[in-house]
């Protein structure tokens, strides 16, 4: 999803443009698609290189708050459904390094560049996950907003970029299912599973507002990528759609959206809101959420874990190719 870090540089008038950008913006604007090999602009290369790799750091860093729940699932079923649901998110993220890897960057350039900080996940992942109700909150929300975020990018110019998102969303409803079908589950028990139900709810509306980014009049940089349609929709836009949307799925659940100046505004037919506290998300993005050293502490462990597998795959890889040369 996690177009809310990318900037580009201001858009171009089409008297600004060389004849090669030209011809290439004339083909994004027809709607075709954009291929690995074709000649592209540096500054989209650049810009989707960013996109897609925080794209993908952010379904696999996302795996973590919900992984955290794997073994303490209440029963088998919800276990099984969860395994599934966060072995999906590995996937996504290979998907995702793939089409990145399209664009010229090496996915060990990629992995460096999140361990040492120079690329970000969503701010989303660097909140706790402390009660099985978050599992229903996360996959409600968390899912919910990427899917908003997600379904204009299946039409996104990149090819390969656009195909991996077909796949993704395609998972991504199954995922936002079982979230609610938690929330329905737990709302539907005892007075304290409702109120644990709640309170997921009070602790991840906000962050799950700030997943798309900070307001429009805040963010000058989208120009360029809306105009390479590598972005589709504005953040406003989507957080609206995405607020619009729950509202009623809460009100199903019978759980209160933590929004005192929450109203349905008959003029505009959207609902009017309260705005996260965006200083609350600058923060998390500088890395000081309640869980960013431990989020990325994981990763950076999992990785150096998993050194001796590498140079094992190289050293295997090595004797292949030399034995094929010495059998020519
Ligand atoms: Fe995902
Ligand atoms: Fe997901």
């Amino acid at each position: 999803m996690y177009a809310q870090l990318v900037k580009s540089e201001g858009s171009k008038s089409r008297e600004e443009m060389t004849p090669e950008e030209l011809s290439f913006q004339d083909r994004i604007d027809r709607g075709e698609k954009v291929e690995p090999k074709e000649w592209m602009p540096e500054g989209y290369r650049k810009t989707l290189i960013r996109q897609i790799g925080q794209h993908a750091h952010s379904e696999i860093v996302g795996q973590l708050p919900e992984g955290n729940w794997i073994t303490r699932a209440p029963t088998l079923e919800r276990k099984a459904i969860l395994l599934a649901k966060v072995q999906d998110e590995a996937g996504h993220g290979l998907y995702l390094y793939s089409a990145a890897e399209t664009l010229g960057v090496s996915r060990d350039e990629l992995m460096e560049k999140l361990h040492s900080g120079n690329m970000k996940y969503s701010s989303i992942f660097n909140y706790p996950t402390l009660t099985w109700a978050d599992m229903g909150a996360v996959g409600w929300l968390v899912d919910g907003a990427a899917i908003m975020n997600q379904v204009p990018l299946q039409r996104t110019s990149y090819g390969p970029y656009s195909r991996a998102m077909i796949r993704i969303c395609k998972e991504e409803s199954f995922h936002q299912r079982q979230g609610y079908d938690i929330m329905m589950k737990m709302c539907a028990g005892t007075p304290e599973q409702k109120a644990m139900a709640q309170d997921a709810l009070n602790r991840f509306w906000y962050p799950a507002l700030m997943m798309f980014g900070p307001s429009d009049k805040d963010s000058i940089h989208s120009a360029q990528s809306m105009a390479w349609k590598i972005k589709m929709n504005t953040n406003d836009e989507l957080r609206q759609k995405f607020v619009d949307q729950t509202v009623p799925q809460a009100k199903y659940l019978g759980l209160t959206v933590p929004d005192e100046n929450l109203v349905w505004n008959e003029e505009k037919g959207g609902h009017d809101f309260s705005e996260p506290d965006w200083s609350e998300f600058f923060a998390v993005i500088a890395g000081n959420g309640p869980c960013n050293a431990e989020r990325l502490g994981a990763r950076v462990k999992a990785w150096d874990d998993g050194a001796w597998f590498r140079e094992g795959l190289m050293a295997h890889a090595d004797k292949a190719a030399a034995r094929r040369i010495a059998a020519e």
